[in-house]
């Protein structure tokens, strides 16, 4: 039997195209292996929001030429993703020994594709804009208890920074009753959790007469009776006082918002074209505290954007300071060849973008760890993932905050027993990016109502 394996760099959105691809190999016959060199084919699902990104793959895909001359010839290499949208003729002009290009569009054709390259040529297909979606292909997950839930795909914005836009296309709804059904089966397979998916999760509906909005969205995923909802990601300026209302009305959404900010600047906030200002942020932030007090904050902000001054920078690690973020992702600036930044002047060195990172990654490790500390006495409803990447006497699970907590495997259990149930956790410490603690018994009841806390 012939056996795949896929490699998938970038967002959320694209281990939601991975469990697809995933899903139509095994449609077509193929098994999964776990170890990538043993595969017959191996399929990159790639990323180019950043230019680390972009070099992950190309140093990747290059050094698996070494599998296709030693002794593996038939071995096919299928690149797809944003990066196969953005450039197909360039991946096949730096890595001649990839077999197959696909883009954003037409994951479906993947098969197809394979087939038509078993003759020795390259087979390429990338489509400007989809019809389908993806979430309508198979799935095939790695964690079964867990699902990603595309509502919609592509980006209507236009970060001057981002490249999204332009490899994922028109910013298109899924009906809300194909998203209901999919989450109704999802919960009669057991599933535990969903995370609905989008670039911009509340601008749903607007492509569809803007009718039902993502607040009635949510209120219709809680009734197919799904335990646990979670949702990414939030643009700001879209937040409405509906969504905050439902973070505070339905037991089934977790705690935890990602609320990505960018910058603490307005001037900055302009330039970037992100249509909010600092003040409205903290508004917003405001609102959703008084809706949920205990609410874990999470967000993304870039430093070194174009023109940012070193005031600018301190308004940034000022609003990270106000806000208090439980967790944050931080990145350098990276030019993107077609969006409207890049052809902005690069006015902050690398050293000094480098700079203001480390102060930043600074910042936000000790707000983590003081958020983490806060966390210890606290007995929570727990979603048990497994055991944990290194160590398999631990289990890994997700607090309903979304913090990762460590628990010992109790005696005489494997960590796979454990795998997609909640059980009540008491933090007992509090590690900079984690908290450990002891595994309650017996495990929590699994009804949406009563697993919140
Ligand atoms: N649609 C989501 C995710 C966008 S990509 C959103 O709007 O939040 C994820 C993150 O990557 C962004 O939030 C941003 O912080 C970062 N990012 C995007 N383009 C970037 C670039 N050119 N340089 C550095 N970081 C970038
Ligand atoms: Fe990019 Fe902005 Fe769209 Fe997010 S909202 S994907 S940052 S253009
Ligand atoms: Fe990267 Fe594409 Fe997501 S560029 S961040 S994988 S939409």
């Amino acid at each position: 039997m012939k056996s795949y394996y896929v490699r998938t760099f970038g967002c959320q959105m694209n281990k939601h195209d991975s469990e697809r691809i995933a899903g139509l190999m095994e449609a077509v016959g193929y098994v999964p292996v776990e170890e990538i060199e043993r595969a017959d084919v191996i399929v990159f699902n790639t990323c180019c929001v950043r230019e680390t990104a972009d070099e992950r793959l190309y140093g990747q895909v290059s050094s698996l030429k070494a599998l296709k001359t030693g002794g593996r010839p038939d071995v096919l290499i299928a690149v797809g993703g944003c990066v196969g949208q953005r450039d197909a003729e360039k991946v096949l002009a730096q890595v001649p020994h990839v077999d197959v290009v696909f883009g954003t569009h037409n994951i479906h054709e993947l098969p197809s594709l394979l087939e038509a390259a078993e003759s020795g040529r390259p087979a390429v297909s990338v489509l400007k804009e989809g019809e389908a979606f993806a979430s309508e292909l198979p799935r095939s997950a790695d964690k079964p208890w867990h699902a990603w839930v595309s509502i919609t795909v592509g980006c209507d914005n236009h970060c001057a920074y981002c490249i999204v836009p332009a490899v994922r296309g028109r910013e298109r709804s899924r009906t809300v009753e194909s998203i209901v059904t999919e989450v109704t089966q999802l919960v009669a397979q057991g599933v535990a959790e969903v995370t609905l998916l989008g670039q911009n999760v509340n601008s749903y509906g607007r492509d569809r007469s803007g009718k039902p909005r993502f607040a009635e969205l949510l209120q219709r995923v809680a009734g197919t009776g799904i335990p646990r909802i979670r949702f990414a990601t939030s643009h700001p300026k879209d937040l409405s006082d509906e969504t905050i209302a439902a973070l505070a009305e339905l037991p089934a959404l977790m705690p935890f918002l990602h609320l990505p900010v960018q910058h603490g600047s307005n001037r900055v906030l302009e330039a970037m074209n992100r249509d909010y200002t600092q003040e409205w942020y903290l508004d917003r932030i405001e609102r959703v505290r008084e809706a949920v007090p205990d609410i874990a904050l999470s967000t993304d902000m870039i430093v070194g954007f174009p023109g940012e001054t070193e005031s600018d920078f301190l308004q940034t690690l000022d609003l990270v300071e106000r806000v208090g973020f439980d967790h944050a992702f931080t990145f350098i600036y990276s030019p993107r060849e077609g969006t409207p930044a890049a052809a902005l002047p690069q006015t902050v060195s690398r050293e000094t973008a480098q700079e203001r990172f480390h102060r930043l990654a600074s910042l936000v490790k000790d707000l983590a760890y003081a958020s983490n500390l806060r966390e210890v006495g606290q007995q929570r409803a727990c979603l048990v993932e497994g055991a944990s990447k290194r160590d398999r006497t631990v289990l890994s699970a997700r607090t309903p905050h979304n913090r990762l907590v460590h628990v010992p495997v109790p005696e005489g259990r494997t960590p796979e027993s454990f795998s997609g149930t909640i059980h009540p956790i008491l933090i007992t410490q509090a590690h900079p990016w984690f908290v450990s603690g002891t595994l309650g018994e017996p495990p929590a009841p699994q009804s949406p109502r009563s697993d919140r806390r």
